[in-house]
């Protein structure tokens, strides 16, 4: 059964400069976690159609539409390329297929076309190979293989009629508001409501300058439904054969979040945090040495040396990126007692403690979120988490340490041990202490954590065998490679006669085993089901912007889930409505396509 595709379309608002990507990646990542396949449609970014608009009436009088059609479809055409390089830099493995690829034909008009048909099928083999797939929206071919646009706000149309065309199982139009807001008979928008459900004749009547009527004439024709949300939202509004409905917009305040460690993978996460000050206030961050010159402007007030210092400023959620088991076991034991969520990545701790494991055995907590301890941005544990939940578990499999994975990549191509793990140390995949990468330890507690959730009972890290990369390792990678196979450290937990085995090992694997495709600090987990049927993620698994999307898809879920207990279904408030709008007003903007 293929998994469930969902499509997203990023309006200009959302992609409104080049720091807006992360914000995407994040949205893409969310769905990717939750084991859906996102086929992400794009815009121009900002103001860009409208500048190449300008740029050729201005120089060019009144351009031929051919001419034009060429011109402003390149902004959404950069806008993937950006997408992917951000989608690439978080480890998400993505495709870019464009018009021509896709045989996206329309009707002959050049700069208003009706898009007709696809090759549903080319999304589907991308979607076989990778998780994701960046669309660049608003044009098509016509018969003549010449470009054709939608029309104004045509990227909507490209992600209703591709997800009509693919079946997907949602559709959502992400803007820079929450939802459609109501609208109030002088015409002025109620910043404090917005529609929770909405008609076709009612998004007609009061979307305009949001979505494209076409495309909502689009979706009205074939029932289709469609969802109008902000990144990050739970919520927003749902257009189709709905009654209209309302519901209060209530803002939110920022999470009060306390950060522990600003190294390889806290740096990321810090930038990602107080890129969001809306949503997101890091009230302190607990460090070794406060005093030490930082590769970021941090406020140095936010830095302290002492865990309780930190856990004093009133967190409201605990993000833990420090390593190690003295300071990080008091932050887990302190937010276990006071029932504070902590996203955390740290394996050696984790895995280390029997209550961690005996929780995840019982289907986890939504209290303790640990993504990103097993596989960087490959959503590995919430694999293995879902098949779990169905019970058909019968092995899970994977290549689950970078650094080792980096340096037997570099000896199988005839480079040099330490070289190799020099540069994995620079590229801030390895651990402080490397010892815990090459000696296997990490990949032990890795598998003890997915091990404890894929059979339900805890497998603490002491019952599994281990190998290392250690001396000899060279000899037997250039055995392997003069075989035809590659040598890989592989961790394998697998369930027979009621028992749980697990083992980490050097394997020597045929060439196409999907554990030897897995290259450089790439990681991969196939889990196996009860049917015989593999499941298999992969990514980046390591360094610090995979890690970062993982640790941050753990914190966004934690802020939604807190908004869900305090007051029913969260807001999420976009930077760029509260700077254009009075007092933080949500504002709307035209998409420009
Ligand atoms: P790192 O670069 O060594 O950074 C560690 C940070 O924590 C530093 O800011 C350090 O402070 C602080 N810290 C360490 N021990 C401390 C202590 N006892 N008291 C106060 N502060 C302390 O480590 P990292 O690579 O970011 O890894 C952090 C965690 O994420 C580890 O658990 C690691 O296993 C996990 N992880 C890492 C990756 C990766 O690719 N790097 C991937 C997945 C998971 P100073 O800055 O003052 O030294
Ligand atoms: N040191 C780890 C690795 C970091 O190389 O895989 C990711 O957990």
């Amino acid at each position: 059964m293929r998994d469930p595709i969902i499509v997203l379309k990023f309006g200009s608002s959302v992609l409104a400069g080049a720091d807006d990507f992360p914000i995407a990646v994040q949205e893409v990542y969310r769905e990717v976690r939750r084991g859906r396949r996102v086929v992400a449609v794009v815009s121009a970014h900002g103001d860009t159609t409208e500048r190449l608009l300008h740029e050729a009436r201005e120089r060019w009088g009144e351009p031929q539409p051919e001419s034009l059609a060429r011109l402003l479809e390149t902004g959404e055409a950069r806008s993937a390329a950006r997408l992917g390089l951000a989608l690439d830099a978080a480890g998400v493995p993505a495709r870019i297929l464009d018009p021509v690829q896709l045989d996206l034909a329309t009707s002959d008009e050049v700069l208003d076309a009706e898009p007709l048909a696809f090759r549903a099928r080319a999304v589907h083999a991308a979607l076989v190979r990778v998780p994701v797939v960046v669309v660049p929206g608003f044009s098509g071919r016509r018969a003549d293989g010449s470009p054709a646009l939608l029309g104004r706000g045509g990227s909507d149309l490209t992600a209703l009629f591709l997800a009509h065309g693919l079946q997907a199982a949602e559709c959502r139009l992400l803007k820079d508001v929450d939802g459609l807001l109501r609208v109030h008979p002088d015409g002025s928008l109620d910043h404090g409501t917005r529609y929770a459900t909405a008609s076709y004749a009612e998004c007609l009547r009061v979307g305009g300058p949001l979505i494209q009527p076409k495309a909502v004439e689009f979706a009205a024709a074939r029932g289709q439904s469609f969802r109008i949300a902000a990144c990050g939202s739970g919520g927003g509004t749902l257009a189709g054969p709905y009654p209209n409905r309302f519901e209060p917009v209530v803002a939110k305040p920022p999470t009060r979040v306390a950060l522990a460690g600003l190294g390889t993978v806290g740096l990321g996460v810090y930038r990602w945090l107080s890129g969001q000050p809306e949503n997101f206030q890091v009230v302190g961050i607990l460090v070794r040495d406060a005093g030490r010159q930082r590769a970021v402007d941090v406020p140095v007030q936010l830095l302290t040396e002492s865990a309780d210092h930190l856990l004093g400023r009133d967190p409201d959620l605990v993000v833990e990126v420090m390593g190690g088991e003295g300071p990080a076991a008091g932050l887990l034991d302190w937010c276990r007692r006071q029932q504070v969520p902590l996203v955390s990545a740290n394996k050696q701790l984790l895995a280390g403690d029997p209550e961690t494991l005996a929780c995840l055995a019982r289907g986890g907590s939504p209290e303790l979120a640990l993504a990103a301890s097993v596989g960087g941005s490959v959503p590995a544990l919430e694999l293995v988490d879902r098949l779990a939940r169905l019970g058909t578990i019968s092995q899970v499999q994977g290549v689950i340490n970078g650094t080792c994975n980096f340096i037997l990549d570099r000896l199988h191509e005839g480079g040099d041990f330490q070289a190799a793990l020099t540069e994995a140390q620079l590229a801030g995949m390895a651990e402080a202490d490397p010892y815990l990468d090459v000696s296997g330890l990490d990949c032990v507690y890795k598998l003890s954590l997915l091990a404890s959730r894929a059979f339900g009972r805890p497998v603490p890290p002491g019952s599994i065998q281990r190998e290392g990369v250690g001396a000899g390792v060279e000899a037997r990678v250039r055995a392997a490679r003069d075989r035809g196979q590659v040598l890989r450290l592989v961790a394998t937990a697998l369930k027979g006669q009621g028992e749980v085995g697990c083992r980490v090992a050097l394997e020597a694997l045929p060439a196409d085993h999907p554990l030897a495709a897995c290259r450089q600090e790439k990681n991969a987990v196939l889990v196996t089901d009860a049917e015989g049927v593999g499941h298999l993620v992969e990514g980046k698994g390591a360094g610090r912007w995979p890690t970062t999307v993982s640790v941050v898809g753990d914190v966004l879920d934690a802020r939604r889930a807190l908004a869900r207990r305090q007051t029913g279904p969260e807001q999420v408030r976009s930077t760029r409505s509260i700077q254009a709008g009075a007092e933080g007003a949500p504002t709307r903007r035209r998409e420009s396509a």
